[in-house]
């Protein structure tokens, strides 16, 4: 078993991905919103690429039974039920419904790693359950970032080396690519407090547009055990 870690392209193909568990990480905020949403209760999420087909997709469903979710530069879609707050996926809202998701970079690195025999979302409040999860499957782990416009983010990268800290925790140092071995440094500096994340690009403008409770929140490790995985277009948990 090894660990790749890789920032999402929609170039991204890699021949040996159904062969591989893959974990994908958009710990601002898409996979954190999509582990709070299968932790309350959701039914399932349906991870779509562009606004249009989410609307499409609620409207088959059926608009009663769906909550209409998704951002564009951060920001709640027109429409749309709400953004892509976590705090905003609560029981009351989310229990027993469908949740269509449309986000910028996070449902589309879903959408573009279907291809892998396991694909399970990560998050840094799942961060030691999901790397159980990946573990017990056996198989080699690609650890997907979804970044931000095919470019490396710190947050993810971050949350990649705390998942990798989990994995090694269970199974010691496997190997693990360059990217990996950076992560898990980038990840032991925060931890001890060495660096914060306030000032890179993507925590930086959710703070400005006052999201600063999401981001701690996003940053909380070990909040759940729900391991939402994706199969046949749907995550359920
Ligand atoms: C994304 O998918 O690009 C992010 O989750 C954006 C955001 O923070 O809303």
């Amino acid at each position: 078993m090894r660990i790749d870690v890789h920032t999402y392209t929609n170039r991204f193909a890699d021949n040996k991905l159904h062969s591989c568990t893959a974990i994908v990480i958009d710990v601002l905020r898409a996979t954190t919103s999509i582990i709070r949403a299968a932790q309350n209760g959701a039914l399932k999420i349906i991870p779509t690429k562009e606004p249009g087909d989410a609307a499409s997709v609620a409207m088959n469903i059926g608009a009663r039974d769906c909550v209409l979710a998704g951002e564009r530069g951060g920001i709640r879609l027109p429409g749309f039920d709400i953004g892509n707050s976590p705090l905003d996926f609560s029981h009351e809202l989310v229990s027993g419904k469908n949740v269509i998701f449309c986000t910028t970079n996070g449902t589309q690195a879903i959408c573009g790693m279907s291809g892998a025999a396991n694909l399970l979302i990560g998050a840094m409040i799942n961060r030691t359950a999901v790397a159980r999860r990946a573990v017990e499957l056996g198989q080699d782990i690609v650890i997907m970032c979804a970044g931000t416009d095919g470019r490396f983010s710190a947050d993810d990268i971050c949350a990649a080396g705390a998942i990798i800290d989990a994995i090694y925790s269970f199974v010691g140092r496997i190997p693990t690519d360059d990217c990996g071995i950076v992560s898990h440094l980038l990840y032991r500096d925060w931890l001890e407090n060495r660096i914060d994340l306030d000032s890179t690009l993507h925590c930086s403008r959710l703070i400005r547009l006052g999201f600063g409770d999401d981001v701690k929140f996003c940053f909380t490790p070990d909040v759940t055990d729900v391991v939402p995985f994706l199969k046949d277009g749907v995550i359920t948990v």
